[in-house]
C-alpha cells in the first residue's frame, strides 16, 4: 500500500499504539494492514456487525506472522462504554472507523444507526479522553454536506442532513469539537467521499456500488442506475483514505488539530462515466468480456445529484496527496475483485467463484437483495 516517503519515515521512526475500531470492515482492515506493515503495534476492536473474519485473515496472509504478532483483536461492541475503556487502555491514537454505513439503512432503522454510530461514538470520545490518548482520528463523512447545493464541498459550508446516518455524521463532528474544549482531546475528523478499493463488501442490500457493480459486471449481469446516470460523485481509494488518517495522527501543526477535513480527489465522475471505465478496465483484462448495457430505474429519494470535494484544506493543513485518481484505483480494485469474484465453473446451472462461493448469494438482483439500489453515500 503506498504513502508517502517521508509520512513512511515518520511512522516507522517512532512505534506507537493504535486502536482501529471497525477493523474487521473495508477501511479498518486497511488501515490495520499499513499501520502493522510499518512496524506499529495495533489493538482492533470490532463486533462484525458489518465486518468479517476473513478480512483479517487476508491482513494476516499478506504480511506474515512477524507483523500479526503485534496486532491485539478485541470482538466486542461500541455501545458498551466498558469495552469501548478496554479498548483504550494503553492506546497513543485512536482511529475510529466503526459505524453502520450507508445512508439507506439509517433511514430504514434510525435507531440502531443513532446507537452505533452517536451513542457508541460518544463512548470513544469518553474511553479515549479518560485514556488520555493523545489524538483521535475518526471517520466522518460527505453526508455532513446534506442539502447544501454548492460545489465544490467546502468544509466551511454545510446544510441540514438528509438522512440519520447523515445527522449522526454531523453529530459526531460536534461532539469531537465538544470534547476538544471541554477536555482538551485532540481530534481530527476525515469527512470521506465515496471510498472504494480491496475488500469492501460487494454483497447484501446495503453494498456500495463500486464493488456492487464490479461483482455484476463479472458475472455478466447488467447493473442497475438510479435515476438517468449523470449523479456524479468524488470517488476516493483507499490508499487516499489510509494517507490521510496518518498524516492527521501525526499532524504537529495545532492548528491542524480539532479540525476536520475533506478526504476525497476534487474530480467528480458520473454513473455513466463510472460504468463505462469499468467495462473498459475489464474488456482490458479479458478480451471474452461483453459489456452488457446498465438498467435505468427511479432516482434514489435522498441522494444528493452531484458531489464533489475541494480538498485545499488537507492539502493545506494535512500535506495531503492523494497518490491514486480514480483510473489507477480502479485497476487495483479490479485485480482484488477478479481474483475473488469472476465466475470460474459451472455447477448445473449455477457458477461457483473463484473465492468458492455461488454467487446467487451475491446477485445484484434488487429481488433478492431487498433494498432497489445500491448506496451511493
Ligand atoms: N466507505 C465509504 O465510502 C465511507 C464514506 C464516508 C464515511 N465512511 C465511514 O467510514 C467508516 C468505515 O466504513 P467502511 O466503509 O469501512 O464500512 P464497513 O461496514 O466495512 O466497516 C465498519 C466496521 O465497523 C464495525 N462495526 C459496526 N458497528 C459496530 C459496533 N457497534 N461495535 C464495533 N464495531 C462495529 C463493522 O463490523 C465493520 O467491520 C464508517 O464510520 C463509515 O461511516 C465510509
Amino acid at each position: 500500500m503506498r504513502a508517502l516517503p517521508e509520512l513512511d519515515s515518520r511512522i516507522v521512526a517512532r512505534p506507537r499504539t493504535w486502536l482501529v475500531t471497525g477493523c474487521a470492515g473495508f477501511i479498518g482492515s486497511n488501515l490495520i494492514e499499513a499501520l502493522l506493515a510499518r512496524g506499529q503495534r495495533v489493538v482492533g476492536l470490532d463486533n462484525f456487525a458489518t465486518g468479517f473474519r476473513h478480512n483479517l485473515d487476508q491482513v494476516r496472509d499478506r504480511l506474515g506472522e512477524a507483523a500479526w504478532k503485534n496486532f491485539r483483536f478485541i470482538e466486542g461492541d461500541i455501545r458498551s462504554l466498558e469495552t469501548c475503556k478496554k479498548a483504550c487502555e494503553g492506546v497513543d491514537v485512536v482511529l475510529h472507523e466503526a459505524a453502520l454505513g450507508s445512508v439507506p439503512r439509517s433511514i430504514d432503522d434510525p435507531v440502531t444507526s443513532h446507537d452505533t454510530n452517536v451513542t457508541g461514538f460518544l463512548h470513544m470520545l469518553v474511553a479515549a479522553r479518560d485514556a488520555q490518548v493523545a489524538r483521535f482520528v475518526y471517520a466522518a463523512s460527505s453526508a455532513a454536506y446534506g442539502d447544501w447545493p454548492g460545489l465544490p464541498k467546502v468544509e466551511e459550508k454545510i446544510g441540514r442532513p438528509l438522512s440519520p446516518y447523515g445527522a449522526g455524521k454531523h453529530m459526531n463532528e460536534i461532539y469531537a469539537d465538544t470534547f476538544g474544549r471541554c477536555y482538551g482531546l485532540q481530534t481530527v475528523g476525515l469527512r470521506y467521499f465515496n471510498v472504494f478499493g480491496p475488500r469492501q463488501d460487494p454483497d447484501g442490500a446495503y453494498a456500495a456500488v463500486i464493488p456492487k457493480w464490479i461483482a455484476a459486471m463479472l458475472r455478466g449481469e447488467a447493473v442497475f442506475v438510479n435515476g438517468d446516470g449523470e449523479t456524479a460523485r468524488d470517488f476516493c481509494y483507499i490508499d487516499n483514505v489510509v494517507q490521510a488518517n496518518l498524516l492527521a495522527a501525526l499532524a504537529e501543526d495545532p492548528q491542524a488539530v480539532d479540525q476536520v477535513y475533506n478526504v476525497a480527489i476534487g474530480e467528480q465522475t458520473t454513473l455513466n462515466e463510472l460504468h463505462a471505465l469499468l467495462a473498459e478496465l475489464l474488456a482490458a483484462r479479458d478480451p471474452g468480456f461483453k459489456p452488457v448495457a446498465p438498467i435505468y430505474r427511479d432516482f434514489r429519494a435522498g441522494d444528493v445529484r452531484y458531489s464533489r470535494a475541494d480538498i485545499a484544506k488537507a492539502q493545506r493543513l494535512l500535506g495531503f496527496r492523494p497518490t491514486h485518481r480514480i483510473r489507477e484505483g480502479l485497476e487495483e480494485a479490479l485485480d482484488w475483485y477478479i481474483a475473488r469474484l469472476r465466475p470460474v465453473t459451472k455447477v448445473g446451472e449455477g457458477m461457483v467463484l473463484s473465492d468458492g462461493r455461488v454467487p446467487a448469494a451475491i446477485s445484484n438482483s434488487p429481488e433478492r437483495m431487498g433494498h432497489p439500489f445500491p448506496a451511493l453515500d
